[in-house]
């Protein structure tokens, strides 16, 4: 089997959500781009853990379908169509959360343009497109500071909450393409850590996840397999990640346990962006193969 086959989704997780018991019961949720990949996993998993769930994402009847399980699970969540680059629909989200739940809590603020399938042209500076650029930073950076801009007064309304951006691991480090992708993540570092610091006397807290390979559909449309193998390669970990690896850091942002935790970029990535640039190289070299 190679590293890189994905288990089956149905394989049990090591931790089991259902044994910690519930950590968000009467709190409201919206989690952006939960259609698919990241944000569908982040969504189940605080609707496992008593949050109602407000799934806002441009793919419609993926929202659906994603509340429809959490529904089938004795959840709580509704569906919202809507571009997280457009501060009306944006605003409209947030609304209808309140309409419905009463009150918002947690806001994870993951939708993205990612480079590989649905924006082109992200390539090296010369030959990068200033529309992608434009697109890419309306989507991944724009949409984080208006999420935080409109849920921030409705959290502080209800004594606080917790804002968690989903940035990546490519914000650290230089790239020979996707440079549109990586500056727009590298701005919401900042913003994360922005927000933390005007709000968290108030009760808000703050926190940027960085994740590594995770093995979404973004990531099974838009990388070849030889991709996928290559970036495996430079990770610390035997397979790729899983959606449900950032989940479950998602929900720990979420809680209460995580209260003396705000500004914070935390690394959810196998470990890539934590050795020697020579790592792979050294294992080959020392002819190490498990
Ligand atoms: N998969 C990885 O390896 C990886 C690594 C690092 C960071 N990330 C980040 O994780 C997040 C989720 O990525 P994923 O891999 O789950 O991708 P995905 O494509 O599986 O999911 C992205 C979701 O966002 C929605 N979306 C896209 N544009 C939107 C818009 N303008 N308005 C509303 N919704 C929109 C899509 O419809 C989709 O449901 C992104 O922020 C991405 O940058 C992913």
């Amino acid at each position: 089997m190679s590293q890189t086959d994905r288990p089956p989704s149905e394989e049990a997780l090591p931790i089991d959500p259902a044994r910690l018991g519930p950590r968000l019961t009467d709190r409201s949720a919206i989690v952006t781009g939960a259609a698919s990949g990241i944000g569908r996993a982040s969504a189940l998993r605080l609707a496992a853990e008593g949050a109602s769930v407000a799934i806002g994402d441009i793919d419609e009847a993926g929202a659906k379908t994603v509340v429809a399980e959490i529904e089938a699970a004795g959840g709580r969540a509704i569906a919202h169509r809507m571009d997280v680059s457009s501060e009306s629909e944006f605003q409209s989200l947030i609304e209808t959360t309140l309409e419905r739940f009463g009150r918002l809590d947690i806001l994870h603020n993951n939708a993205a343009a990612l480079g590989h399938a649905s924006i082109g042209g992200d390539n090296g500076i010369e030959s990068l497109d200033v529309d992608v650029w434009d697109r890419t930073l309306a989507i991944n950076t724009r949409s984080v500071m208006i999420g935080c801009k409109h849920a921030i007064p409705r959290m502080l309304e209800t004594g606080g909450g917790s804002i968690i951006n989903t940035s990546s691991g490519a914000a650290l480090l230089g790239g020979l393409t996707g440079t549109a992708y990586a500056t727009s993540k590298a701005a919401v570092n900042c913003l994360t850590q922005y927000v933390a610091t005007q709000y968290g006397k108030q009760g808000i807290r703050c926190n940027a996840i960085l994740p590594g390979l995770i093995m979404t559909p973004a990531v099974a449309v838009g990388m070849s397999q030889e991709a996928v193998d290559m970036i495996l390669d430079h990770h610390m970990t035997t397979e790729a990640g899983r959606p449900e690896d950032i989940a479950a850091m998602v929900a720990f942002l979420a809680s209460d346990e995580s209260r003396y935790v705000t500004g914070q970029l935390l690394r959810v990535d196998g470990g890539i962006t934590s050795h020697a640039p020579t790592f792979a190289d050294t294992r080959r070299m020392a002819g190490i193969t498990d």
